[in-house]
């Protein structure tokens, strides 16, 4: 959706469910009208040769071995699960919870395949409440999720209860504090990124934070990786994001529609000069639970 057309939905009524919904998508994604676009989405960066470097270099940091049993929080669409899948193998069992019913509906066609060669086992659950015995796993993940939940120490103390002593605990997350993407309007492209992030997320630096979130859940031995997301083409999931952030910027007031537009063609420029860089750091924490 364009800047103009998310201004004439909003104006039109066709507004997220709720009489006061919080600003970031993801603590609600089945109250949203575009929930499938979002879908759409975690599935395009999936792809995006850049992110799945990163996520499984930090799959291989954590790590995740054959026959183990993983569960991972705020799973989505089932990215990282179909990856987690083929790492635990036959003999090891993937659990995958998520708050929204309608990405895991996506979840289950698009982990489809990867069930016939792994236990895969995907059902709702809050992270900050979930319905799983004490110890029960052998390493409990949540990739781009503390970002985005209301209590982040709840939901590492949940995944530490449900890891055996000696298991692991991994949570990896972007740090909106560390974005850098060329543009010709610098100063605007600053305000406009800067106060997207303040206003969508509780904690835009969550990916720096979270050896220390570990530590306070009760973790030893906290290691951290950290990564980069990096595209020199605008990727269409870049383009999407992009897109995403200049249409929030309008609802918000940072800008108006028309500069808005003007900034998305600002990329455009930059594209065709062959000079396009964004780059994203993306935050990796393992900590072990104690025996
Ligand atoms: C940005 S997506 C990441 C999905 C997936 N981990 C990936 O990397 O493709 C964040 C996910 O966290 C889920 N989520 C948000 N708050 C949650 C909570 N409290 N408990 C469980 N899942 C939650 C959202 O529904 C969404 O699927």
């Amino acid at each position: 959706m364009s800047p103009r057309e998310s201004q004439r939905a909003a104006a039109a009524g066709r507004r997220p469910r709720g009489p006061d919904p919080h600003p970031d998508p993801w603590r609600d994604a089945d109250g949203q009208t575009n929930v499938d676009e979002m879908a759409r989405s975690l599935e395009a960066r999936g792809r995006t040769p850049a992110h799945m470097r990163l996520r499984r270099r930090f799959l291989r940091f954590v790590p995740i071995g054959p026959g183990e049993r993983v569960l991972e929080v705020g799973c989505g669409t089932g990215v990282v699960v179909r990856d987690l899948a083929a790492l635990v193998g036959r003999r090891g069992q993937v659990v995958g919870v998520d708050a929204s019913r309608r990405l895991l509906e996506r979840a289950r066609v698009l982990c489809r395949e990867r069930a016939r060669s792994a236990r895969i086992t995907l059902r709702v659950a809050d992270g900050a409440s979930l319905p799983f015995a004490a110890s029960r796993f052998d390493a409990a993940l949540a990739v781009t999720v503390i970002l985005h939940v209301a209590d982040p120490l709840r939901v590492a103390r949940e995944m530490a209860r449900v890891t055996r002593p000696g298991g692991r605990v991994g949570l990896q997350d972007q740090d909106f504090g560390v974005i850098a993407v060329t543009h010709p309007d610098r100063a605007l492209t600053e305000r406009l990124m800067r106060g997207v992030a303040e206003r969508v997320y509780a904690e835009p630096h969550s990916g720096r934070r979270l050896p220390g979130l570990l530590r306070a859940a009760g973790l030893v031995d906290v290691r951290l990786l950290t990564d980069v997301y990096q595209d020199t083409t605008l990727e269409p999931w870049t383009k999407t994001f992009l897109e995403r952030r200049a249409e929030r910027a309008v609802g918000f007031g940072i800008v108006d529609v028309a500069t808005a537009e003007r900034w998305l063609e600002g990329f455009g420029e930059v594209v065709a000069a062959d000079a396009f860089v964004l780059t994203l750091n993306y935050y990796g924490a393992v900590g072990v639970k104690p025996r």
